[in-house]
């Protein structure tokens, strides 16, 4: 499985992780992969002190960090995350709130206790991921990636004078051409089939036309893989590597609540929907009433990000409560049908290169007679 991605960031295979959550970074870089911390989640504050952790647990392997910089960002700023919230509730219309109130007593969500805030995803404003740039390079991370575009050419340039390499994502060919243009270093090639974000490629075609029209330029295939097959599949559609991000979910060192991992082991590959009702933006995720709810043409439909988020925190704070498995918000691609048990990140890895290993063996017997 050895790739001139493995050189480049001395790992033993060229399987990168995207997480939210520091314990699955640490145990895939130290079983010989490369953990990625996805940033978007967090305040400044907060990934700082999840940065130390992971120095402090990692054993000195390699590690990345994952921002989203939209390339049309909204224009918001403030001294405090408060201030941003704020700024951002107050563009939201009358409509809007009144649906979401509706769905509350729709499905009967008991109320947050006295006290406790919704809060609401910022990292992807401008002003909040340029501070968690800051924060990633002040520790010994080797690669920042981008989610929604080539992150701008002053972090690009940051990064490169503190030696960290630049990946961005793409769901096409000519994003991701864009992207090498703009000075990133790897690109990885994201399918329909992926969860969180994604387009309407599917990463069997879109692999090889992202590898054709970058060269040389590293690709990693991304989106349904979840097996050494699927390795060995983007290994032969050209990819220097994969990028999993689903298959970390049902980890035991994954942050999933109890009721998101019920959901995620009982679902089949056909129970997803790309849905704009979490962030705005087209995103895979398990479908169910909540997402029903936002593609009723009925009602008003998703607002852009960074708005459709903040109007939605007090739901999707009062769902999480509720542990009720058929309303939680449950990121993940389709690759979700083969997620049946929960194992530890080292098993996991250990299977991917094992089954990797018999698959391209078993394909040069094939050749061989
Ligand atoms: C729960 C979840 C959240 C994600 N959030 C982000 C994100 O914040 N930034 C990002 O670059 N990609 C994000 N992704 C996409 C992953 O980086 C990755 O490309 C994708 O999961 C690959 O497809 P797979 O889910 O089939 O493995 C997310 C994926 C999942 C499943």
């Amino acid at each position: 499985m050895r790739t001139p991605l493995c050189d480049m960031f001395g790992i033993e295979y060229p399987i990168f992780a995207f997480t939210h959550c520091r314990d699955v970074v640490a145990a895939v870089s130290k079983a010989g992969g490369f953990g990625v911390l996805g940033a978007v989640g967090f305040s400044p504050e907060q990934l700082e002190i999840e940065l130390d952790w992971i120095d402090d647990n990692i054993d000195g392997k390699p590690y990345g960090v994952d921002t989203v910089m939209p390339q049309k960002a909204v224009d918001v700023h403030g001294e405090s995350a408060d201030d941003v919230l704020d700024q951002i509730r107050s563009m939201i219309d009358a409509n809007h709130w009144r649906y979401v109130d509706e769905l509350m007593d729709r499905f009967d969500l008991p109320p947050l206790p006295e006290g406790e805030k919704p809060g609401g995803v910022i990292g992807w404003t401008d002003e909040v991921a340029h501070r968690h740039v800051e924060i990633a390079l002040a520790h010994p991370i080797k690669l920042i990636a981008n989610a929604l575009g080539s992150p701008p050419k002053d972090v690009i340039d940051q990064a490169h004078d503190h030696g960290v390499k630049v990946a961005a994502l793409a769901g096409k060919a000519v994003h991701a051409h864009r992207h090498v243009q703009n000075g990133v270093d790897i690109v990885v090639a994201q399918g329909y089939e992926a969860g969180g974000h994604t387009g309407e490629i599917s990463t069997m075609v879109l692999v090889p036309e992202v590898v054709d029209a970058v060269a040389p330029t590293p690709v990693l295939a991304a989106g349904g893989i979840g097996s050494g097959r699927q390795i060995a599949a983007a290994m032969a559609l050209g990819a220097q590597g994969v990028w999993l991000g689903s298959l970390w979910l049902t980890t035991a060192e994954s942050g999933s609540s109890p009721a998101v991992l019920e959901a995620y082991l009982g679902a089949t590959s056909a129970d997803t929907v790309r849905s704009r009702c979490y962030t705005g933006k087209p995103a895979r995720m398990l479908r169910n009433a909540w997402t029903d709810a936002w593609a009723d043409p009925e009602g008003p439909g998703p607002l852009g990000m960074p708005l459709q988020n903040i109007l939605t925190s007090e739901a999707n704070a009062r769902i999480a409560r509720s542990s009720r498995p058929d309303l939680q918000f449950a990121p993940v691609g389709q690759v979700v049908g083969r997620m049946n048990d929960v194992r530890p990140v080292r098993d996991v890895m250990y299977q991917l290169v094992e089954e990797y290993i018999e698959t391209t063996e078993r394909l040069h017997q094939g050749l061989e007679g």
